[in-house]
């Protein structure tokens, strides 16, 4: 069955290989950006382009009700150095602070717009990075409290408000492949990027046309509530890190104790490395039928930067 998809957010990391599996599956989708050089690009890969600032209200109802969809994706983040400046982790709140918005505002306007419009189904990107609590077993499932150290009360409006409408919120693990940082592999490749403490903090990866396939799923079966969206092996960063290096052919990255990060990269990065726990991704195969490119991020960081 053909859908009618409206992509808040189609130009980002995920919504451009989003937008190129949905018109590749027959699908109709109008894509939108805030900036006006990025509209032929979306129409080449297939997608009817809008301009829309997800902040504003009206503008988000008009640009909704003249797509007229069935269902609504909100890929909306502000990460990039055009929305967020220079990322500088030891001011996440700042950092973070218009993605946080986007996530709250942002999604309540989409929300309005979808009942304005009729628009019974929604999916909304949320984040499984790392998580901080103790609760629950090693590797976090969806029924285990989400803890992280900044946006926290952003993204438990998005996930609360998008589940009660019912919709889908997809928690995307650390995203790599094409589109993604090219900042971290810069600073890996330059050894810049230390290894905290003694590394035993998990992230869980997921190479982003992964996390577009999944989302594709969410949309064409219609889920309902929270799903993990990472690959199989939650990865301690001493696992990673030299693993990406080696990769590149870099040299191993140095090592640092913990003191010493928090002064130079803040809280967040020392709990990320030394503290995280991963995620299971159980719900996302057995709910959607999610099948992974790249299961693990062993092959597919030997993809990418080898
Ligand atoms: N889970 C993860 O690991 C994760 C998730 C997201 C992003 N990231 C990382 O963050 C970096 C930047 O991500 P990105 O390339 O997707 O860029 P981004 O700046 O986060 O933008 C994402 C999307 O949101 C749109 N957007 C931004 N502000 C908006 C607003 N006020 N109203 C409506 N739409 C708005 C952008 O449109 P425009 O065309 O106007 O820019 C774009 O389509 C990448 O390195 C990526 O890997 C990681």
């Amino acid at each position: 069955m053909v859908v009618r998809v409206f992509v808040a957010g189609g130009s980002g990391v995920v919504g451009r290989h989003l937008v190129s599996q949905l018109v590749a599956r027959g699908h109709q989708v109008t894509a939108s950006t805030t900036s006006s050089a990025k509209l032929g690009r979306l129409q080449e890969q297939g997608a009817e382009a809008v301009l829309m600032d997800g902040l504003d209200a009206a503008a988000v109802g008009e640009a909704v009700a003249r797509a007229h969809p069935d269902a609504i994706v909100n890929e909306m983040t502000a990460l990039s150095e055009a929305h967020a400046g220079k990322p500088n982790m030891r001011r996440p709140e700042r950092y973070f602070a218009i993605t946080g918005r986007l996530r709250s505002d942002g999604t309540d306007h989409l929300l309005a717009a979808a009942e304005a419009t009729g628009v019974s189904h929604m999916v909304a990107q949320s984040g499984a990075l790392f998580n901080l609590t103790r609760q629950g077993g090693p590797v976090k499932t969806e029924q285990d409290p989400l803890e992280v150290p900044v946006g926290m009360k952003e993204i438990s409006h998005l996930e609360e408000v998008v589940v009660k409408a019912g919709g889908a919120v997809l928690r995307y693990g650390t995203l790599y492949g094409p589109g993604t940082s090219d900042d971290q592999a810069r600073f890996v490749r330059k050894r810049m990027f230390p290894l905290v403490g003694g590394g035993a903090g998990q992230l869980s990866f997921v190479h982003v046309e992964d996390a577009a396939t999944a989302t594709v799923l969410a949309i064409e079966e219609r889920a309902r509530g929270v799903f993990n969206i990472v690959d199989d092996e939650p990865a301690t960063a001493r696992e990673w890190l030299p693993y990406m290096a080696e990769c590149m052919g870099a040299r191993p990255p140095r090592r640092v104790p913990a003191w010493v990060a928090r002064l130079l990269a803040g809280e967040m990065v020392v709990a990320m490395m030394t503290e995280g726990h991963g995620f299971s991704n159980s719900k996302a195969k057995a709910v959607l039928g999610w099948e992974l490119r790249y299961p693990s991020w062993r092959q597919g960081f030997r993809h990418e930067y080898a």
